[in-house]
């Protein structure tokens, strides 16, 4: 699909939304609860692009699902980690990493010998899958797949693994939620080490299923754990609504109110650098971070902002955040230089490329580094573009940085692959409509 992106020209950005549900929370959520006995009633499931794939997934293999769209709610019924059964298809996790990275986890980790292909559409094929397999085949999974188990379709026959200790290469939630889900049935304790701390949805939530976790940092500990199903909510999506909130630092007049948004602290570091580049930023509370996730409203206002330094081990915490970082960061007073992310190289499409290339067709001194950018903001000013035609690389965090440079460009400009937004945000056009106003 095409869309055209109008400059805002004489509007602005004004008003309260909800972003989407949190997708990594969400599939986390159907992953847990298709193992854990009794029934999960999930509120603000996202029905559509990434938990969906995953949803599909997990309806496969045989925990009763009651879908309420209407609602946003979903309710699974599971008797526990035994009534998972094989299925005679493949499971297709579409586009989605989480869910294929951590469905891979569990399911290895499944006794008797239960076996399963998991497969993914053509960018998931290309992203690499051994850093998850490796670990696992460690503690005696039995996982075969393309080039040595780099890449998918994957099959595996689930037993018990050993556990033990692991110490993992790269700070990848995916990656440890894989390794921590294959332990739930283990022969031993689990001790997991990470070179630096990512998100923690899987230790919370699992924590809250009754599972024994401890979790601190980059370090997490699991005694294996049989799981109770339980009631959750799942928060609106940080990941999303940084780009509301990019959008309305960026714009002239903008002041707009998110609300319902997750506020977890290993998510959060991308109002960490935006405050850092100067940005008004409020955010509201509602709750302690004691095992949950805490939740929050976040104000937000247009700010002049200036260029910093993006590196080290904040880098886990932004990793979804850097594409639209970097956007800002053309819009900033002088250098930003981001540094530490060759993972981006990895996502739904090469990142580091892709920011590059749109930055640089819209006129921006940009360079590319084996690892990061080096971007010398413009000062404000409205982007030139070089070309009317963008293409989103398949990539939902593509299609929304193009769309928010549209807003700011002296032009207007067509994204091309425009519907790859619903992975993760699916009435995001919608929701900067509504946000609209002239002044
Ligand atoms: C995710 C972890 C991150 C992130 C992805 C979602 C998760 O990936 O980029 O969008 O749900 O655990 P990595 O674990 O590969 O860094």
């Amino acid at each position: 699909m095409k869309k055209e992106i109008l400059p805002l020209k004489n509007s602005t950005l004004r008003g309260e939304v909800c972003p989407p549900a949190d997708k990594s929370i969400a599939q986390r959520a159907v992953i847990i609860s298709s193992i854990a006995e009794g029934i999960t009633k999930i509120n603000n499931f996202p029905f559509s692009g990434d938990p969906l794939s995953t949803l599909n997934a997990v309806q496969q293999l045989g925990p009763k699902i009651t879908k309420q769209e209407s609602t946003k709610t979903l309710i699974v019924e599971s008797q526990g980690v035994n009534s998972i059964q094989e299925s005679s298809e493949i499971l297709n996790l579409d586009n989605s990493g989480t869910g294929f990275r951590l469905l891979m986890g569990l399911l290895a980790g499944l006794p008797n010998n239960k076996f399963f292909v998991l497969n993914g559409d053509s960018s998931l094929k290309k992203r690499p899958m051994k850093r998850v397999a490796e670990p696992l085949i460690e503690m005696g999974a039995q996982i075969i797949g393309r080039g040595n188990c780099s890449l998918a379709p994957i099959a595996l026959s689930g037993r018990s693994l050993k556990g033990g200790f692991i110490r993992t290469k790269i700070p990848s939630a995916q990656l440890k939620s894989a390794v921590i889900l294959s332990c739930l049935n283990a022969e031993n304790e689990l001790i997991l080490e990470e070179p630096q701390a990512s998100r923690n949805h899987t230790e919370i939530m699992l924590k809250n299923f009754g599972a024994n976790i401890k979790y601190k940092d980059n370090i997490v500990e699991l005694i294996p754990s049989k799981l109770k199903a339980r009631n959750i909510n799942i928060p609106g999506d940080i990941s999303g609504a940084a780009f509301l909130i990019a959008a309305a630092s960026l714009i002239k007049d903008s002041s707009i109110k998110i609300k319902n948004v997750g506020l977890n602290s290993s998510r959060t570091g991308f109002l960490q650098c935006l405050e850092k580049m100067g940005a008004k930023i409020k955010i509201n509370y509602s709750g302690e971070e004691d095992d949950e996730e805490l939740i929050g409203n976040i104000e937000i206002e247009y700010s002049k902002l200036k260029g910093i330094e993006i590196k080290g081990d904040i880098i886990p915490n932004v990793i979804d955040e850097i594409p639209i970082l970097a956007l800002v960061a053309a819009q900033a007073e002088g250098k930003t230089v981001i540094k530490d992310a060759k993972e981006l190289r990895v996502k739904e499409s090469d990142r580091l490329k892709a920011i590059h290339d749109l930055l640089s067709a819209l006129g921006i001194d940009v360079q590319e580094l084996e690892d990061g950018l080096i971007i010398k903001g413009n000062n404000g000013q409205l982007f030139k573009p070089k070309t009317r035609n963008f293409n989103a690389k398949h990539d939902h965090r593509i299609v929304m940085i193009t769309a928010i440079a549209g807003l700011l460009s002296e032009e207007s400009i067509e994204i091309e692959g425009a519907e790859w937004a619903d992975v993760s945000f699916p009435c995001f056009f919608e929701t900067i409509e509504a946000l609209k106003v002239n002044l």
